[in-house]
């Protein structure tokens, strides 16, 4: 079985290990991408992008969400080239060819279309796209043919299970989007929509999936610390993980996955620090200070909750950060905490 270090294929492209970033809506914009990359990630996808958006020439979305940084490719350890992955939803075929077919001419660094047909949110499923396409396969293949077709790109398609726990559509489905729309590779996340992220993921079907598929499967769902990585990776035989919440606040579960630091060896109060402040830095580029004031709060619990502060400081922190305007309030907050960081 291949080590979690090992270079795979991904139709003509050569990733360069079995750890990867997946879409996280929201959360996954060119500097999360960057990070995860620097922290050694194989392959990093983008948050989902609506195929109508971009076929209708929204705005924010073209500057914001088509937004691929120069050095997402590069930013791995010495430089190794790694795959960026843009991920796109919508039930309309004709106009995610269309989407796709601008992505593929006008967005470089683009080397992947994933396709969303896992989200189980009700916004997202009553117009029939996401995790609604599972239970309209004759649509979902088609979906798949026009985004391969439009963008000339290898197309993956990230699904679940089914659409209640015990479905296993989405099994069936992943079989037809490989044999009947020639998609390169599935993102599986056994768990079915009904449960969203909660539940223990059924691997055995991850497992059976990778049996009888003729294409790579990359696993997600429950894939938290290195110990429960490793065991999902051997038991499934999977190509390649795909971690989610297990890397907010905490890129360094990349390295500790690709042997580039102790698996036990968790980031000092410093470290995190410095990686808040990158991120701070990287969301001013891409918003501005004001909106990056806000939109940073959400973030800011993820790294804190790192700092192994005592529970009545670490309270304190967290309700001064989400009382903040803007940048400057929150480093005025966080710097306070940089000589007990240093003193740990
Ligand atoms: C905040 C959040 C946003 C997500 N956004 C997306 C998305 O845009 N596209 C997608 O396919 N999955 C999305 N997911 C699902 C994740 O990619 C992942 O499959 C899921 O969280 C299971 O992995 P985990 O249990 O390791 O977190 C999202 C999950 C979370 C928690």
């Amino acid at each position: 079985m291949p080590s979690l270090t090992d270079p795979w294929k991904l139709a003509h492209l050569d990733v360069p290990n079995r750890v990867m970033l997946a879409p996280l809506a929201g959360i996954g914009t060119w500097f999360v991408r960057l990070q995860a990359k620097r922290y050694g990630a194989g392959m990093a996808v983008s948050e989902m992008v609506s195929s109508f958006a971009i076929h209708h020439g929204n705005e924010k979305t073209h500057q914001e969400l088509l937004r691929v940084h120069p050095d997402e490719a590069t930013a791995g350890p010495g430089g190794v080239w790694s795959p960026t992955a843009l991920q796109l939803f919508g039930q309309d075929p004709d106009v995610m060819r269309s989407a796709a077919a601008f992505v593929g001419e006008h967005v470089p660094g683009v080397d992947i279309i994933d396709l969303n047909m896992g989200c189980p949110v009700p916004k997202v499923c009553k117009t029939g796209a996401g995790a609604a396409l599972i239970k309209d396969p004759d649509t979902a293949v088609a979906v798949a043919r026009a985004a391969r077709e439009g963008s000339g790109l290898p197309v993956t398609v990230k699904l679940r299970s089914g659409q209640k726990p015990g479905d296993t559509d989405g099994y069936a489905l992943a079989h037809r989007l490989v044999d009947e729309a020639g998609v390169a590779a599935i993102a599986f996340h056994p768990r079915s929509a009904a449960v969203q992220h909660k539940g223990v993921p059924d691997y055995d079907l991850a497992a059976r999936l990778v049996q009888s598929l003729g294409a790579p499967v990359i696993l997600t769902g429950g894939l938290r610390t290195p110990a429960e990585i490793v065991r999902a990776y051997e038991h499934t035989g999977v190509e390649a993980v795909m971690l989610a919440r297990g890397i907010l606040g905490n890129p360094w579960l990349f390295g500790q996955l690709l042997g580039l630091r102790d698996m036990l060896d968790a980031p000092s109060a410093t470290e995190v620090l410095d990686e808040l402040d990158w991120t701070i830095d990287r969301c001013v580029e891409h918003l501005g200070p004001e909106r990056a004031g806000r939109y940073l709060r959400k973030c800011y619990p993820w790294y804190v909750d790192r700092l192994a502060l005592e529970p009545a400081v670490a309270k304190r922190v967290q309700a001064a950060l989400q009382q903040t305007e803007d940048v400057a309030g929150a480093r005025a907050v966080l710097a306070p905490l940089r000589p007990l960081a240093a003193a740990a």
